[in-house]
């Protein structure tokens, strides 16, 4: 029954758009179906053949370690953790954060829910308590309703996930005043909040902020580099030191211990350093492209509503399923993904430039048009 099935962000169901097999794109070829797709910039490439590398197990990674501060240190944060994926900080932070037996609260269309292969029970033995919003954007008022009394008989609460920029809500931002009321009304009860940063810096620049003022309240942060930041591999995690000694051992638990893992983090510090730098020009390119998806028939969405990298958007009314107007923008070399069965998602990043989404537009009208 795939048809009927939310379509996966990394690796999507069969049918989906797939690149053709070969050394790369076609030069014509517009990619829209995540920010994960960027390949390494040359500077990226240069900084893994030359990084110095040790056993990162033994902590002896000097590229890693540095990583590692870096991202401490532009969070505010005691200590920070390179991780492999994004799905492997999450985790990490759910085990860290709560026991078996407990609940987690998070949103309805949240990643952590819904793309990480039920992890969350699997593997931290947490039940999710999703909650619906109208928007994506989690709030106190709605997350309070959420959190259970505490009673011998009932499973606790362990712990509220937030996710910042939303992506299954088209890249929404989180206020901080949410996440800040959030936060401070958790602690007050004694839970603690874990944040999905997984696009974050998107969030920071979207909101003229920086990620430390952000995140601030947060008792831990994942956030990735392999995402707008570009690199090809990783995430990381930052909180307390406590925290990281023992997201440490939760890593090493899950197989993620890695060794002269160097050589990838390398790319992740060019990608921190530089990246965040122009997260704008995405996000210009995402406003055209809803702006020009707006005014095509039957196509539903609000271009004001995309304020980073992720468009999410209705095409029932052109008479096509997402997967059907997928396939056809694949024969024109433009991927992007279904979402449900009435909605598409398209990603801006940082190997698609203006003129490749004014591109896909055009392809868009055609498809639509010849109905
Ligand atoms: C919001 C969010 N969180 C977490 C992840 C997981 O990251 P990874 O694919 O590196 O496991 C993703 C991946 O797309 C994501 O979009």
């Amino acid at each position: 029954m795939a048809s009927t099935r939310v379509q996966q962000e990394s690796a999507p169901l069969p049918g989906a758009a797939r690149l053709p097999e070969g050394n790369g794109s076609p030069a014509t070829a517009v990619d829209l179906r995540s920010d994960t797709v960027t390949k390494p910039t040359p500077e990226m490439r240069r900084a893994m053949a030359e990084a110095e590398v040790g056993d990162d197990v033994y902590g002896e990674d000097p590229t890693v370690n540095r990583l590692e501060q870096r991202a401490a240190e532009i969070f505010g944060r005691e200590a920070g953790l390179f991780v492999p994926s994004g799905s492997m900080g999450n985790m990490i932070a759910m085990r860290v954060h709560t026991r078996p037996g407990q609940e987690i609260i998070c949103e309805e269309r949240g990643h952590i829910y819904n793309y990480e292969m039920a992890s969350m029970s699997a593997i931290a033995g947490c039940l999710a308590r999703p909650v619906r919003t109208p928007d994506g954007i989690l709030t106190w008022s709605l997350v309070k309703e959420a959190i259970r009394p505490r009673a011998f008989y009932r499973a606790a609460t362990g712990l509220i996930s937030c996710e910042n920029t939303h992506n299954m809500a088209g890249g929404k931002v989180l206020p901080p005043e949410a996440a800040n009321e959030i936060c401070d009304q958790a602690h007050a009860l004694g839970l603690p909040v874990h944040l999905d940063g997984a696009r974050v810096f998107n969030a920071a620049v979207a909101l003229g902020r920086s990620v430390r003022e952000i995140t601030a309240q947060f008792d831990s942060v994942m956030f990735c580099v392999s995402k707008g930041l570009g690199a090809p591999i990783g995430s990381l995690l930052v909180g307390s030191r406590a925290f990281i000694d023992e997201a440490r051992r939760q890593r090493k638990t899950l197989g993620g211990g890695m060794r002269q893992v160097g050589v990838i983090a390398a790319a992740g510090l060019v990608a921190l350093e530089k990246s965040p730098a122009r997260l704008h020009l995405d996000h210009e390119n995402a406003r055209l492209l809803a702006e020009g998806l707006a005014a095509l028939p039957g196509i539903r969405l609000d271009p004001a509503e995309v304020v980073t990298n992720i468009i999410v958007f209705d095409v029932s009314g052109t008479g096509m399923t997402a997967a059907e107007l997928s396939a056809r923008l694949k024969e024109q070399q433009v991927y992007a993904n279904g979402v449900t069965p009435a909605t598409m998602r398209m990603v801006t990043h940082a190997d698609v430039d203006r003129a490749g989404c004014l591109r896909a537009l055009e392809v868009m009208e055609r498809m639509v048009r010849r109905r």
